[in-house]
């Protein structure tokens, strides 16, 4: 069984020599380094962020009106808006005819308009105006186009997928949802220098938990306890499944009740935490988006169901940043460790996660280079570890 082989027989190694030399394969580049028997895929496409994805841009509520924002993904410039019918737009930020940025010019509504020399595009990327030719000048502007990129909003936050060229929706991974409507919501945003798939792993990588997120009214115990927890596969993911945590954290207990928890990876960079206490419902989304090589933006959204707890929100808001931070401290320092060498280690259950990250990976770009449908390669199983 393909778990059982990634490093269910790892636990207790004598060194860490021995432990590399009796899991091979476990020694990783962190763009996990590609197998022998698979020379054609590109490892460069392992170490990038997967380029047929959607990914979070910011909240809905940042575009509105004839208001423009740009946003960085995955090294492009993006300038996203929505026009006056209601309709979302993402189009490359860069005028075709100098380069210039249009989310530096305007927006009525229908058209944007270049700030350099006044040419005008619609939401669909089409050049509809050259103001600068003379009726005798025969020069054509009706073929001139901006990329434009599918939009979609979801949760409460806008997604883009940067993808170029046609592609089958089914092989892409959905964008998550909310399955309630939520009575509020606190958002935190922040940017971590370091590499996508680095900030990514902190979101399958129960090791770190006990480490870095040790505050009071998170982590009020400092003991290390055994965990069990059972995973299996979901579309382009895996899930923890549901289970009791009144003894996990305070933060659970508020909700009353015995709170099943339910904590759901999915590709690119999405973990999604659903809490459930009877009819009460908590989500903790959150989000990783590539900005560029080596700056990721980490976004922490919480819904409630609950009204009341709408007074907590000015309680929660410097908690959760706190929470956020000590990944961004942590993630720029390992950051940093990587690129001097560019090497890790991945060893025992706990770190199984993060191979999974890599073996669905794999599979996305395999199954696309191979034109065939993306299948799980991951099972049902179970991991020990300590946190
Ligand atoms: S650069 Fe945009 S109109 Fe000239
Ligand atoms: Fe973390």
């Amino acid at each position: 069984m393909v778990f059982a082989r990634l490093g269910a027989d790892t636990a207790r190694p004598q060194c860490l020599k021995s432990a590399i030399a009796s899991i091979d394969g476990l020694l990783m580049h962190p763009a996990a380094a590609p197998r022998a028997s698979d020379e054609s895929l590109d490892p460069k496409a392992m170490r990038e962020p997967l380029p047929n994805a959607w990914y979070c841009v910011g909240r809905t509520a940042s575009v509105a009106g004839e208001k423009m924002r740009a946003v960085a993904l995955n090294g492009e410039q993006v300038v996203l808006g929505r026009g006056r019918d209601g309709a979302l737009f993402a189009l490359r930020d860069r005028c075709p005819h100098r380069g210039m940025a249009l989310s530096k010019g305007k927006f009525d509504g229908d058209t944007l308009m270049c700030p350099f020399h006044g040419w005008r595009f619609s939401t669909d990327g089409r050049c509809r105006d050259v103001p600068t030719l003379s009726s005798h000048d025969a020069s054509d502007f009706s073929r001139i186009a901006v990329q434009r990129f599918p939009i979609r909003e979801s949760a409460g936050f806008l997604w883009v997928n940067p993808h170029l060229g046609p592609s089958d929706p089914a092989a892409v991974p959905e964008v998550p949802e909310l399955g309630f409507t939520p009575a509020g919501s606190l958002v935190v945003e922040l940017e971590v220098e370091a590499s996508f798939d680095l900030t990514t792993l902190s979101l399958v990588d129960p090791g770190h938990v006990a480490f870095v997120h040790d505050s009071w009214w998170f982590r009020p115990s400092k003991e290390l306890r055994e965990k069990v927890k059972t995973f299996q596969p979901v579309p382009h993911g895996f899930v923890m499944t549901s289970h009791a945590t009144t003894k996990s954290s305070p933060v659970y207990r508020l909700l009353g009740g015995v709170p099943e928890v339910e904590i759901e990876f999915r590709l690119p960079g999405v973990r999604l935490e659903r809490i459930a206490a009877g009819e009460k419902r908590v989500a903790n989304y959150t989000f990783a988006t590539p900005l560029s090589a080596n700056r990721t933006m980490l976004t922490n959204a919480l819904y409630w169901s609950m009204p009341a707890l709408n007074l907590l929100k000015p309680l929660a808001r410097p908690l959760m940043r706190q929470f956020l931070t000590q990944d961004q401290q942590v993630l720029q320092h390992a950051q940093a460790g990587l690129d001097r060498k560019p090497t890790m280690v991945l060893l025992g259950q706990g770190d199984l996660p993060s191979q999974w990250y890599f073996r669905l990976k794999r599979e996305v770009l395999e199954a696309a280079r191979e034109g065939r449908p993306f299948e799980n390669p991951l099972t049902r199983q179970e991991l020990r570890w300590r946190s």
